[in-house]
């Protein structure tokens, strides 16, 4: 297999290809998706694709495939992209850019044990070469259980599809998480990965890498000088990351059963986030470098010694949420009524390294919660020594720095200050920048920047197998020390169980109102 040929940026000689400010437009090429009729295909990744289109990110010369097992031709495949197009884009819907996408949809029926339809699939992407001048550059993105991965991998590879040299173009695999179950699983599947594209061709997509406000924790850290000299032990207290999510499991029963929170969320997302909060300066904003800080940092992360007590797992009971009553997670359709999966984890995280020895990293995730919100929080030590008198100062708090991730996107410090008056009390008060206002642009959807970058050849968003690796050997220990055990139950639309809480107040701490 040869090099990837990597970043287009539009073919400008006299552009730098450092320069991240203009847009740029992949070469031409062809997006394949395995698992087209899936809710992830659907309602994120066409919406992404056109989208894109409509932002004029791709090039003239781009087509999209759909491979599943329907007996349908490319014009009904047509239908399914342009209904979720329609449904699901961000951007408004324009004709003339629809007829330019349409022109280069296809489908290959077929399904993954089918050697013929692989063949077939290879003839579809090699006559877009001649239809659409794609010179043998294809992504294929597997949308599909994880159990599908190996039997894909071995069909692109047999069919000769992953082949670069004989593509004469750039062959790339975008996977989507849970990337194995566990570390030895994730091994596994790296091998397999590696064996069929070459390293720089294979994209392991976590989504919230894509999301602009996770990104811009590597702005505020590394662009400014005012908060790098307080991101320590030295100032820090804890760091607290949120997500929580008031939607139940919607109709993913079968996969969501079998895996639980910490593997969802925790194990990718959260720890992700945490990396970029917690890493080192890179010493330039490429993949390679920022990649060699997060992985330091997932290596230095450590599970609680003591699970029982520094970890809790939930699950939901029926409750209310957002006024509306909704079942518990046992009797949701699809889940055994024994179900000892959890919705709901909580755990104390260490980093052992000289920044962040002895601050605690609490993480927490949930299905039914009041609402949705994921934010990262700074709480700092409070000050050694205040000249006021103890009823002065008795309701203030930490100071805190709030990343506000979602929904609600923006930064809040929290400090205190005077109550004007005669007197002199302080209390806390909130400083608030809000996305929204300060630019006019509206954030791209997370999977637009994904696709594009993958199409772009551009890894610095995507986690490698070293970072997947490390991830997981925070969570294995906590998935053998909880095997068996009941989650905790608490009631839909509460912030999780009671023992969340007294997890940090036995520390003389509490959860941030989120
Ligand atoms: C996915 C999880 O990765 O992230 C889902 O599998 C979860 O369970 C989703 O609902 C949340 O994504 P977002 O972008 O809505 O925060």
């Amino acid at each position: 297999m040869s090099q990837d040929r990597t970043p287009g940026h539009g073919g400008n000689p006299l552009r730098d290809p450092q320069d991240r400010r203009l847009p740029r437009v992949p070469e031409p090429c062809v997006l394949v998706i395995f698992g087209v009729t899936g809710d992830l295909a659907r309602k994120k990744l066409i919406p992404a694709v056109y989208d894109l289109a409509n932002r004029g990110l791709l090039p003239p010369g781009f087509a999209i495939v759909g491979f599943a097992r329907r007996d349908w031709t490319d014009h009904d495949f047509a239908d399914l992209v342009g209904r979720s197009a329609r449904e699901y884009a961000r951007t408004p819907w324009r004709e003339e850019i629809w007829a330019r996408l349409r022109g280069g949809v296809r489908f290959v029926a077929g399904s993954f044990d089918d050697d013929e339809a692989f063949k077939a699939l290879a003839a579809t992407v090699d006559g877009l070469t001649t239809s659409h001048g794609i010179a043998g550059n294809a992504a294929f993105y597997l949308s599909v259980p994880p159990s599908a991965f190996p039997i894909v991998l071995g069909q692109l590879s047999r069919a000769g599809l992953n082949d670069q040299v004989q593509a004469g173009g750039w062959r790339r695999v975008v996977v989507e998480k849970p990337f194995g179950h566990d570390v030895s699983s994730a091994q596994q599947l790296n091998r397999l990965v590696d064996q069929t594209f070459t390293p720089e061709g294979v994209f392991r997509i976590d989504h919230y890498l894509g999301k602009e406000t996770v990104q811009s924790i590597l702005a505020l850290r590394f662009g400014n000088t005012l908060f790098e000299p307080v991101w320590s032990s030295h100032f820090v207290d804890s760091v607290q990351i949120t997500m929580a999510e008031d939607v139940g499991i919607g109709t993913r029963a079968g996969f969501y059963d079998s895996v639980g929170t910490a593997r969802d969320v925790v194990q990718n997302h959260l720890l992700q986030l945490l990396a970029l909060v917690a890493m080192e300066e890179p010493t330039s904003f490429d993949a390679e470098a920022i990649r060699a800080e997060k992985l330091k940092v997932l290596n230095a992360v450590t599970p609680p010694r003591d699970v029982a007590r520094h970890t809790v797992r939930g699950q939901y009971l029926p409750g209310w949420v957002a006024g509306a009553q909704v079942p518990g997670y046992r009797t949701e359709p699809g889940i055994p009524p024994e179900s000892r999966t959890e919705t709901y984890v909580a755990v104390r995280l260490g980093v052992q390294n000289r920044r962040w020895a002895g601050v605690p990293f609490y993480v927490r995730a949930g299905k039914r919660l009041p609402r949705r919100v994921t934010e990262v929080g700074i709480l700092f030590r409070k000050a050694p020594h205040l000249p006021f008198h103890p009823a002065d100062v008795a309701t203030l708090g930490h100071n805190q720095l709030v990343l506000r991730l979602q929904p609600d996107e923006g930064v809040t410090l929290k400090f205190g200050s005077k109550v004007p008056g005669t007197g002199m009390e302080l209390r806390d008060i909130t400083m608030d920048f809000q996305y929204g206002e300060a630019f006019t642009e509206a954030s791209p959807e997370a999977y637009e920047r994904l696709v594009l970058d993958v199409l772009l050849g551009d890894k610095m968003l995507f986690p490698d197998a070293s970072e997947v690796e490390a991830s997981w050997k925070v969570i294995d220990p906590l998935q053998d020390a909880w095997s068996g055990a009941r989650p905790e139950p608490y009631r839909a639309g509460e912030w999780g169980p009671q023992a969340a809480d007294a997890m940090l107040a036995s520390e003389g701490r509490a959860w941030r109102r989120a």
